[in-house]
């Protein structure tokens, strides 16, 4: 006897005398129909049940939640929105669902709720059709990659580095934090720690991936990172992931034209092979637009705005360009929202990335040669000065989604830039290193996963596109 799954079993077109399943029931209608799902699609498989043949004891126990092991003949069905059902000759119950007390009732239920019941939530289906997504964009990155001559690489999870130079690292230490231990200043003396020295997590595999990139050419991160800024935003999370390429001998266009590539293979990737997750997320939004005023609507459907990055250009300006834009924008007086930038040299708020994308160019933009003041140290100063060779990658949605760099290969000017922001030259010797001994252009960026996942998914919040969200006020799972 076959064991399928159930997208297997919807799939078939003839009729199969024996088949068995085990899933949990969704709902039990009229004591007869079991609409089963064992979270291999969307869909559900119809059992049918005829109550007559089975003991009322059991039939109480069919309800929803409940795991269960179904055995009978798969049939052509009779019923709207199936080809196929199973009629069922036996029936185990694996595990009781006390439908009193079982949280994921079959209902709509608000996405605030869910986030409570995260050990459950993949259980309804929206989150079952996002998570499957996740999987399916983890899948085709690494199948980007490695068709494209790329290695993978696992950088440390616990550093001494800070590879963005910004202090936004969680400690990780084995002291006992009922009694420090403290130096002659007063301080706490790592040196008692276990690794002998202050160690964190990581905000970003970066430096690491750089000196494999050295030596092997083409290479890729793709792992947790973890960010200790306090922010509670819609799209922060204290632990997220990055996928992290990192390339020799290239150089910042270069960069740009990877990262288009990339982005738009992964997007081809799931628009081809996941269809029906999608559609349902696609329909998802547009049931919610329907509720919205008209102005508030999304312009694209879900799949529209998918096919729109995949088929066309991203448009790449330069920090200058893009504050000349934003200065000669007229200010939305009305909402008191103000897009005007008085001065070179200063940070763009999400509100102008999202102008820029949504209402002046209408399309992904890659923002380059950002004032070097406003980002880190490792990117490579321009012949003029003042600005490095950095670009982010800006999605309509979703603000920044990647963050990449053309890196600093000569070894004055980085150590130069590493003093001017008190970074000692000991503690990054190594990364130094790379640049005595064979340095090159190279370039690499970072894209946060998560958010590319509520790109594809359409979710607003990015606590609903990762299985247990850390953020300020919640880990509780
Ligand atoms: O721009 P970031 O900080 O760049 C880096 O970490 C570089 N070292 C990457 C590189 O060049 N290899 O982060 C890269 C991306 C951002 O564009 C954003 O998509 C995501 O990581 N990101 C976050 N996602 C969720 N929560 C947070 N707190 C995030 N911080 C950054
Ligand atoms: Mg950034």
């Amino acid at each position: 006897m076959n064991s399928r799954t159930v997208a297997d079993l919807l799939s078939q077109d003839i009729t199969i005398p024996e088949v068995e399943i085990k899933g949990w029931v969704r709902t039990f209608r009229a004591n007869r129909f079991i609409a089963l799902n064992d979270g291999s699609t969307l869909q559900n498989i119809q059992c049918v049940v005829d109550f007559e043949n089975f003991d009322e004891a059991l039939l109480k126990k069919i309800t929803t939640g409940a795991a269960i092991h179904v055995k009978g003949e798969l049939v052509e069905s009779l019923g709207k929105g199936q080809k196929v059902e199973i009629q069922v000759e036996s029936l185990e119950i694996l595990g009781e669902s006390d439908p009193e007390t079982y949280p994921i009732q079959p209902k709509k239920h608000s996405l605030e709720f869910l986030r409570e019941q995260a050990h459950l939530r993949t259980r309804t289906n929206t989150f079952s059709a996002v998570m499957r997504l996740r999987s399916a964009l983890s899948f085709a990155i690494h199948k980007y990659f490695n068709e494209n001559g790329f290695y993978y690489m696992h950088t440390p999870i616990i550093t001494g580095s800070d590879a963005e130079g910004a202090g936004e690292m969680f400690k990780v230490t084995n002291l006992d934090l009922d009694n420090v231990p403290k130096n002659d200043e007063g301080k706490t003396d790592y040196t008692k720690d276990f690794f002998g020295k202050e160690t964190n997590l990581t905000v970003s595999g970066q430096l690491e991936a750089e000196t494999y990139a050295m030596s092997l050419g083409k290479v890729y991160t793709f792992g947790p990172t973890f960010r200790a800024e306090n922010s509670n935003t819609s799209r922060h999370l204290a632990e997220f992931w990055m996928i992290e390429p990192e390339v020799a001998f290239m150089d910042l266009p270069g960069n740009m034209d990877l990262a288009e590539d990339f982005m738009k293979y992964v997007l081809k990737y799931v628009l081809e092979n996941n269809a029906e997750d999608l559609e349902f997320l696609d329909n998802r939004l547009q049931d919610e637009d329907k509720r919205k005023p008209q102005a508030e609507r999304n312009p694209m459907t879900l799949i529209e705005k998918l096919k729109f990055v995949t088929d066309n250009n991203f448009m790449r300006v330069s920090y200058t360009e893009a504050i000349d834009i934003l200065r000669n924008s007229k200010p939305n007086k009305k909402k008191k929202f103000q897009y005007l930038i008085e001065e070179w040299g200063t940070d763009l708020q999400s509100e102008h990335e999202r102008f820029l994308v949504e209402k002046h160019f209408k399309c992904p933009v890659i923002l380059f040669d950002y004032p070097a003041n406003i980002k880190a140290f490792y990117m490579r100063l321009n012949d003029d000065g003042k600005t490095v060779r950095a670009m982010d990658i800006l999605f309509p949605g979703i603000g920044e989604i990647v963050g990449g760099a053309q890196r600093e290969e000569r070894l004055e000017v980085l150590k130069q830039k590493m003093a001017a922001i008190n970074i000692p030259e000991d503690e990054l010797w190594w990364y130094l290193d790379l640049r005595k001994f064979g340095t090159a252009v190279h370039s690499g960026f970072g894209l946060g996963f998560e958010r590319l996942v509520m790109f594809v998914t359409g979710m607003t919040n990015i606590r609903d596109v990762i299985p247990y969200p850390r953020t300020p006020q919640n880990a509780e799972f």
